[in-house]
């Protein structure tokens, strides 16, 4: 009989590249999105969704029917200033949503919860390479609820051993990412390009960040299937890329087209965020397989597409 595979936020951006992955692996595939920030487009042909929230009640029914094996719990809000500026509806949609797919997980038996958790959680380490030991001290009401989902996690498998792998997402950037976001400066970038309207960088973009390919994050969640049980784990690039360094190679996509302008430094960045993805690479025998420059030609032809009305992964 086939694997089945229940996939909370699937018509999202990160989502709809892990069931592009999981539909490939032949894995029988069940959407749960709201759509709030989704799309059903970018859910493939033959896959069916079921538009609901991870909050309903209802969500158990739909478990009850489909009786997954595996459930990877993705659907969230994911808007930091959001979060700042609502953080009840933050903490409704992740952590109530997540404790609702783990009581389901719990009552239908799912053998594994694989859930996205974000650096969000670290806060402002500083520290240069942030390993999973690292203490955890989130500055959003966004990193917070992650943690706290994630300690829910831990809970439910202390009590009722449910299997799961929580993995801590750098900056994911790629096809079909929104503007806003975590990641959401390459977006940006590239779409400002698309427009010729000027890159704009706050400070003096020598401000890192660890950006990591969504193809990339999507095979890490496959290897979860059968491998990185009861971890938790950093999945990022392990490296560290200033701001500065990245617009110099979105600009060489086409040079004459988009100036670079400079801001005021923002009130509370953090200035260095790179994951040690070591433990990954132990636990999963994964690691990041696209360089920053082959991804972001990836993701620029997408926008390109995109801008032409043609979706394409
Ligand atoms: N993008 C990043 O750089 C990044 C980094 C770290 C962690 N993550 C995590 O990865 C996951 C996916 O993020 P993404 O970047 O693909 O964002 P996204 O907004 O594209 O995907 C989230 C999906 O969840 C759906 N959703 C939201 N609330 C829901 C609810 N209550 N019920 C059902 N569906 C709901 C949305 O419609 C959307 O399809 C999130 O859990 C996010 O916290 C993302």
């Amino acid at each position: 009989m086939k694997v089945r595979a229940l996939i909370t936020g699937g018509a999202g951006f990160i989502g709809s590249h892990i069931v592009e992955r999981l539909v490939q692996a032949g894995v029988e595939l069940l959407v749960v999105d709201n759509l709030s920030s989704g799309h059903a487009l970018f859910v493939p042909t033959g896959v069916k969704l079921v538009q609901q929230s991870v909050t309903s009640p209802d969500l158990e029914a739909v478990f009850a029917t489909f009786r997954p094996d595996y459930v990877f719990h993705l659907a969230a809000q994911i808007d930091v200033a959001k979060s700042m500026q609502h953080p009840i509806e933050d903490a409704e949609s992740n952590i109530v949503g997540t404790v609702n797919v783990l009581q389901c997980c719990h009552k239908l038996g799912v053998r594994k919860l694989i859930f996205s958790s974000s650096c969000a959680v670290y806060g402002d380490t500083g520290d240069t390479l942030i390993p999973e030991t690292c203490g955890t001290r989130p500055l959003s009401f966004y990193g917070l609820s992650k943690y706290v989902s994630e300690r829910y996690i831990l809970l439910y498998h202390h009590l009722y051993k449910l299997p799961y792998t929580i993995l801590r997402y750098a900056n994911v950037y790629g096809p079909r990412q929104a503007v806003k976001g975590e990641g959401g400066v390459i977006s940006i970038f590239l779409r400002h390009l698309l427009h010729g309207e000027p890159l704009r960088i706050y400070g003096d973009g020598s401000q890192t960040r660890d950006f990591i390919y969504a193809k990339d994050v999507a095979a890490a969640n496959l290897l979860c299937l059968d491998k990185g049980d009861n971890r938790i784990l950093n999945i990022g690039s392990s490296r560290a890329t200033p701001i500065h360094q990245l617009a110099a190679i979105v600009r060489a996509f086409q040079p004459e087209s988009s100036p670079l302008t400079y801001g005021p430094e923002r009130p509370g960045e953090i200035q260095y965020s790179v994951l040690d993805h070591t433990e990954a690479m132990h636990a999963l025998g994964w690691t990041p397989q696209f360089s920053l420059e082959e991804g972001l030609k990836e993701t620029l032809d997408f926008y390109k597409g995109e801008e032409r009305g043609v979706w394409k992964s």
